[in-house]
């Protein structure tokens, strides 16, 4: 919220809200006199002061210029047409809106050595060896991509600027952050559930298979002597944007 610059009474949308998480953390800085508005075609988290609709972009139910500050967070990989989505997204920010972005990805190579996610690559592996004894990992991976088809385009930080670029923004400024995370088994579990590939797992088995098969992840994750607590970094790149001034020229 800092590198946005989100000013207090803000008018903000939380695009592809899901968790809530950005249109809190806005509302936390722009105050009780802001207008937070939080939108995901699918379920969004109830936050204290936010409103919640459903929608999606493109096809965003609101006038141009509603919005002083449009968020992304980890929603532009989802996007099935970024360029109609983000030209969308231009039309209801207000001219010299800010747009802030958070995707997966890093902005340079990791630290020599970094060993930082060594065990959750043991649990990944895990995940995929218990898989492969049930489903087919190539075919998984396929659906998977088609749920979220931009998520590695936009793990390069060049390609987001492009995609701004190409909707008419200025980008501002573009930051790499790592994040330590630890995780229980549970919790991992919970957090992998939630991702691309074990939602295609369930699409293709029903979800009493994928319980099943969770259940033996979490077993093969103590045989296999996987941490517990598991360590790990997430690395996200946090992009800034500002429209365009569309006003008359001057005379
Ligand atoms: C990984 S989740 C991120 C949720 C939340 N922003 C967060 O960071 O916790 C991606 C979200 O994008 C939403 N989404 C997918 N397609 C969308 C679209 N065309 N317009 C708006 N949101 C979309 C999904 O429903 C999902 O809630």
């Amino acid at each position: 919220m800092a590198a946005i610059g989100v000013p207090v009474g803000a008018r903000v949308l939380d695009l592809g809200a899901g968790t809530g998480v950005a249109a809190a953390a806005a509302h936390a800085v722009a105050g009780p006199t802001a207008r937070v508005v939080a939108l995901d075609p699918g379920r969004t988290a109830a936050v204290d002061g936010v409103a919640t609709v459903r929608g999606a972009a493109p096809g965003l139910p609101f006038a141009p210029c509603t919005f002083d500050v449009v968020l992304a967070h980890l929603v532009l990989g989802h996007l099935h047409d970024p360029r109609r989505a983000l030209h969308d997204l231009v039309r209801v920010l207000r001219p010299g809106g800010r747009v802030g972005l958070a995707t997966w990805g890093r902005t340079d190579d990791p630290p020599p050595g970094d060993a930082a996610d060594a065990a959750e690559r043991a649990a990944h592996a895990c995940w995929d060896a218990v898989v492969a004894r049930h489903a087919d990992l190539d075919a998984i991976d396929d659906d998977a991509e088609a749920l979220v088809p931009w998520e590695a385009t936009f793990a390069d930080p060049a390609q987001v600027r492009l995609a701004l670029v190409g909707a008419h923004l200025r980008v501002a400024s573009t930051v790499g952050r790592r994040y330590p995370v630890t995780l229980t088994h549970a919790e991992w579990l919970d957090r992998i559930a939630l991702g691309a590939r074990s939602r295609a797992l369930t699409a293709r088995l029903g979800p009493d298979a994928a319980s099943m098969i969770r259940s033996e992840v979490g077993q093969a994750l103590v045989a296999v002597g996987v941490p517990d607590p598991v360590t790990g970094v997430d690395e996200v790149v946090l992009t800034v944007a500002v429209a365009p001034f569309r006003g008359p020229l001057p005379r």
